[in-house]
């Protein structure tokens, strides 16, 4: 595991967007595996201007997100297929179907559920995945539990990321309590892994990502057995896993 510490938020989008511009520019047909919530924004951001500037081609990429939230459709911007159009997509040279983010409208969620990990064995593989991780641990929607799932699957989202997403709400009783995620299996399945972490809520579950344990009780320990993971974090973060 590699650990970046950067000086902001800034530097960390703008070291992450380097790490995915090299990906895509090394092999153009590649498959992005991409994160929502708040920490890739400014990453996206990164990745609008270089594709601006001519720097990254998105033509003949694919994409394929995380997760998302269940009741919740692309018209809803609420949902993670609205964020991640409004965020990235709609102002990049991708081509729409060439982008992929569970449905959480299917009538049928273990279908789709089924159907998502077989796309993502079918377009061979994701060959780098960006991850945000939850102050409970949590990667993608695999909250901290006794067993983990491998495969895509519907999981009840606990109270802390209830609480921690209803910013984006109006009200927390607005925040979908289920949704549908990629498994850890699935992830740790990526050829490489970026996470990203800044602010001070962070700093507990990210230390556990270098303790050399490994718990469900905090889904990112798993990450450990990855042998291509670069965990990039703010100074501050980096100072509270120093020293605590
Ligand atoms: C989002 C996702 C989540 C977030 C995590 C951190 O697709 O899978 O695991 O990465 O909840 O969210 P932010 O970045 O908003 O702090």
């Amino acid at each position: 595991m590699k650990l970046i510490v950067v000086e902001n938020y800034e530097e960390m989008s703008r070291v992450a967007a380097d790490k995915i511009k090299a990906v895509v520019n090394e092999n153009p047909n590649a498959i992005l595996g991409l994160a929502t919530g708040s920490t890739p924004v400014g990453t996206y951001k990164e990745l609008i201007e270089m594709n601006k500037n001519n720097e990254i081609d998105f033509s003949q990429i694919k994409t394929v997100n995380l997760d998302e939230y269940i009741g919740l459709g692309e018209k809803d911007p609420q949902s993670y297929r609205y964020f991640m159009n409004e965020n990235l997509f709609n102002h990049i040279n991708i081509k729409k179907e060439n982008t992929f983010v569970p449905n959480g409208l299917a009538k049928d969620i273990e279908e789709e559920a089924k159907n998502y990990d077989m796309k993502i064995d079918e377009l061979g593989g994701i060959d780098i995945q960006i991850l945000g991780i939850g102050s409970n641990g949590h990667i993608a929607f695999n909250e901290p539990a006794d067993a983990l799932t491998s495969g895509t699957h519907l999981t009840q989202l606990t109270e802390s990321t209830i609480a921690a997403n209803s910013r984006f709400f109006n009200s927390i009783d607005e925040v979908p309590k289920t949704a549908l995620t990629m498994g850890v299996g699935q992830i740790m399945k990526s050829k490489r892994i970026l996470l990203l972490a800044n602010g001070d809520s962070k700093a507990d579950a990210v230390k556990e990502i270098f303790s050399g344990k490994i718990t469900s009780k905090n889904p990112a320990t798993m990450l450990q057995m990855h042998k291509d993971v670069t965990v990039i974090v703010d100074k501050k973060v980096g100072e509270l896993i120093k020293n605590n």
